[in-house]
């Protein structure tokens, strides 16, 4: 199978991990489970993953704890720390891999976010990547002095502008003027440090939209996608493509690494039994009611997490974006009627439905060691994905499986790094060198 004739596959597979701090997919009631906000969890994470040679240690944003109904999620209240001090704290304690920071161009001020992301890559040796997002939540505008926030087109015009000067920006000798005027910025600024090793920080970007898919084939170097799922990512593939040939780009030049969770074990059965274990310990009577609020926009409280779906409708709001990242709020009734036809069919309760669609269920890729280092061999193949983002579900010793089984069978299968190809994160991922240097 071509993807496309203009596409050729680099066929390696370099992977990336994904601490996820707030969130359901992380177990936090065994008793191997350790802190998610502690800096000791983060090295050990860290550390594991540069003994696997991982390219990547990822950290999200969230600038304010989620909110629902008024309430701060219950799984939030554990905390997260701000990403970049956590990678800068990490840089001190790792030499190889990459750190991304997840930060987002509606809050930032691009001189001041570019400054300390070139700081970053200079104190790390050019190991630094930022996440580019552009964040979709109106909790998160309220912690802002200007309140609210842009709507879903601005907020990428503003990516855009952002983007675009902190390239210029770092690609600028230290102490030379950096001028930006335009419909979203004025800015009149000097350039701060030299290029870093690998000339500026590597550019990722979230966000599924058309808008967000063409602003990253303009502008990015790695998306980190919610594709992970085999047919879902060579379609996801085949779009970028064509999103970055439109955008004058060679298509090799944007890579792909998906969002994803590891389910493993010696026998496909053991790994099977594991996935359904795994579900009950994440999502409880609690957080699957609280998940369907998500999506109703009201409160379900008063319905029985072991009976089925609310047969009440969603509350349709024109602000979508309040209830979450999940969501697009025109398509809440449609939504609603579909999963209740869907867990009607099954017969399946609440708690079962959610735990079956869990917001991380398509994520996941399940089997033994070797049937998934086939599979991943296949991804590679093809070149469906460039590697993939895993978050471990369990902090901090989830990596340890996937580094001493699967990575030596990916190895094996000649799709998978056996030693860092150099000491900066562009050198890790094997992409081009960066705009050249003004003078
Ligand atoms: C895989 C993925 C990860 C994301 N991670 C974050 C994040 O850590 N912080 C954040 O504020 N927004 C995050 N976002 C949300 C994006 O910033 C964006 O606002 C949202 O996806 C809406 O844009 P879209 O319609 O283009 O998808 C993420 C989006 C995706 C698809």
């Amino acid at each position: 199978m071509s993807i496309h004739p203009d596409f050729t596959p680099s066929g390696s597979l370099q992977f990336g991990v994904f601490f996820q701090g707030v969130n359901s997919g992380t177990v936090w009631k065994l008793p191997q489970s350790g802190s998610q906000t502690d800096f000791q969890s983060f090295r050990r994470v860290a550390q594991t993953a540069e003994r696997g040679l991982f390219a990547a240690f990822f950290l999200g944003e969230g600038l304010r704890l989620r909110e629902h109904l008024g309430r701060v999620h219950e799984l939030d209240v554990a905390g997260r720390p701000d990403a970049q001090t956590m990678l800068a704290a990490l840089a001190g304690v790792t030499s190889r891999i990459g750190l991304v920071a997840t930060q987002n161009t509606t809050y930032n001020d691009p001189a001041d976010l570019a400054g300390r992301l070139a700081s970053l890559d200079a104190l790390s040796g050019g190991r630094a990547a930022w996440n580019v997002v552009t964040t979709d939540n109106a909790w998160t505008g309220e912690n802002f002095r200007r309140g609210g926030y842009l709507d879903h087109a601005d907020r990428y015009r503003h990516a855009e502008a952002f983007v675009r000067f902190a390239k210029e920006f770092w690609a600028t000798e230290p102490g030379r003027r950096v001028l930006h005027s335009g419909q979203h910025y004025s800015i009149d600024t000097t350039a701060r440090l030299p290029r870093s090793p690998q000339g500026r920080p590597v550019l990722f970007q979230a966000g599924d939209s058309p808008e967000g898919r063409d602003f990253a084939a303009r502008q990015a170097d790695v998306i980190f996608s919610a594709h992970p799922g085999f047919d879902d990512a060579v379609a996801f593939r085949r779009d970028l493509v064509e999103r970055t040939l439109a955008a004058g780009r060679s298509p090799e030049e944007l890579q792909i690494m998906p969002a994803s969770e590891f389910v493993l074990a010696p026998t496909s059965a053991e790994a099977r039994e594991k996935l359904v274990w795994l579900r009950e310990l994440q999502i409880g009577p609690q957080q699957a009611l609280a998940y369907l609020e998500q999506f109703w926009g009201r409160s379900l409280a008063e319905y029985d997490p072991d009976g089925p779906l609310p047969d009440v409708d969603p509350v349709v709001e024109t602000t979508s974006e309040t209830r979450g990242s999940a969501f697009h709020g025109a398509k809440a009734l449609e939504l609603a009627a579909a999963w209740r036809a869907e867990a009607t069919d099954q017969g399946l309760t609440i708690l079962e439905f959610v735990r079956q669609r869990n917001a991380r269920g398509a994520r996941s890729i399940v089997g033994s060691y070797t049937e998934v280092a086939d599979l991943l061999a296949e991804y590679a193949r093809v070149g469906a994905v460039d590697g993939f983002n895993i978050s471990p579900w369990l902090i901090p010793s989830g990596l340890d499986e996937i580094v001493d089984r699967l990575v030596p069978e990916l190895q094996e299968r000649g799709v998978y790094p056996t030693e860092y190809a150099g000491t900066t994160l562009r050198e890790h991922l094997g992409l081009p060198a960066p705009e050249r240097s003004r003078v």
